[in-house]
């Protein structure tokens, strides 16, 4: 069972939403009209939002606005109805950052199928409004920084076209295409040279993975000379991915490089992965310090890389003294997965790793939204 929101100022539509939504088994909160809504979601916050368009005192549109600014709406989902089914209306439904929009006449068998689906929907897999990059960091290799990366970046990009993409910043390897079977070719490496880069050329060296994620890349063979990508390179490349894309996940070297610092500042969010191990945790402790500039943007997941038991995270979390928002399982089929290059995320979306980056990325949508939202 879960609470609606029904927003609408025709009394005979409402009691026909209110009806459908109690004979499918939900709560509801009734409406009238904006303002009125806004306080009864403050005051008791909905698991889905339905909202007219057209009502006198404030318009749908400007509704999920209000609701997505504050941060116990923020990542609610919402199903905007209008009379009007033209384009530009569904556009500016989207726009305001309803996740769907029907024209009335709905059928309610329609609309009762799509509050089902989109309460059944992951947070990962909705559309979000944030838009920048989530940088996933540690200094000590071989702790699933990779891994991680590219099954979030999966996920990421399932709520919709152009929704997220994976940049791989390791100066060598390719890693992150490979985890995911995809040959790294073209790849940033022939970026480099390049004078202007711009959404039009990184555009032009993005990979294409079956799951509808695209890569930019690092090249396999090491670049010879100054190590890593340069800081107005990576600031450039970053830029360009940000227009292309809602999400950019950057999988990050593990040496804080000009191109790590460049992700660092920029980033949404940095996420470090810590693995129950006293060095990693000794690593992550010297990272913080290092990016104490940034800390309130800095995040903790544990990651299991192997079998044995858990440290709470609340330990962890008193050790470092910053949020731990995942934990994630050991996972057995990890190296199947790899040797396949097809990740969890895709290979099996219920396996332990899959599952929990998916809280991991519903985790991270959150605490970025509320800390935007806050600020
Ligand atoms: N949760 C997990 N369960 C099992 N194996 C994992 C898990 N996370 C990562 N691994 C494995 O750990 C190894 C290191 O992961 P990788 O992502 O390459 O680390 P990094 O990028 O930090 O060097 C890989 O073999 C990967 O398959
Ligand atoms: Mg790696």
């Amino acid at each position: 069972m879960a609470k609606i929101l029904l927003i609408d100022d025709d009394s005979e539509f409402l009691d026909m939403l209110n009806l459908l939504m109690r004979r499918s088994g939900h709560q509801t909160i009734l409406s009238a009209d904006g303002p009125d809504g806004l306080v009864k979601a403050k005051a008791d916050p909905p698991d889905l939002a339905i909202v007219d368009v057209m009502m006198p005192d404030m318009t749908g549109y400007e509704v999920v606005r209000k609701l997505r600014a504050d941060p116990s709406t923020a990542s609610l989902p919402i199903i905007i109805l209008t009379a009007r089914g033209q384009p530009v209306d569904r556009q500016a439904a989207l726009d305001a950052g309803a996740d769907e929009y029907m024209s009335k006449p709905v059928t309610m068998a329609e609309l009762a199928e799509r509050v089902e689906e989109l309460l059944g929907k992951p947070v990962s897999a909705r559309p979000t409004l944030l838009k920048g990059a989530f940088v996933m960091l540690s200094l000590r290799g071989g702790v699933g920084v990779t891994t991680l990366a590219a099954n979030l970046a999966v996920m990421l990009a399932q709520a919709g076209d152009r929704a997220a993409c994976l940049l791989d910043l390791c100066s060598s390897s390719g890693h992150a295409a490979l985890q995911l079977g995809l040959r790294p070719e073209p790849n940033w490496s022939d970026l480099v040279g390049v004078g202007g880069i711009d959404a039009g050329a990184v555009d032009a060296h993005l990979l294409q993975h079956g799951s509808g994620l695209q890569v930019l890349a690092s090249p396999v063979f090491p670049v010879v000379g100054p190590q890593g990508v340069s800081r107005p390179i990576a600031q450039a490349m970053l830029r360009a991915l940000q227009q292309e894309f809602s999400i950019v996940v950057v999988d990050a070297p593990s040496v804080l490089d000009e191109a790590a610092m460049a992700a660092v500042e920029m980033a949404l969010a940095v996420v470090l992965v810590v693995t129950v191990e006293s060095p990693s945790i000794q690593t992550a402790l010297g990272t913080l310090r290092a990016l104490k500039r940034w800390l309130p943007k800095c995040y903790t997941v544990i990651n299991q890389v192997s079998p044995g038991a858990q440290l709470p995270a609340e330990a962890i979390e008193r050790t470092l003294k910053r949020p731990v928002i995942g934990m994630i399982p050991f996972d057995p089929a990890q190296a199947q997965a790899l040797a396949q290059g097809a990740p969890q995320a895709v290979r099996d979306p219920a396996s332990p790793l899959a599952q929990g980056v998916q809280q991991l990325a519903q985790n991270l949508v959150q605490v970025v939204g509320k800390s935007l939202a806050g600020s």
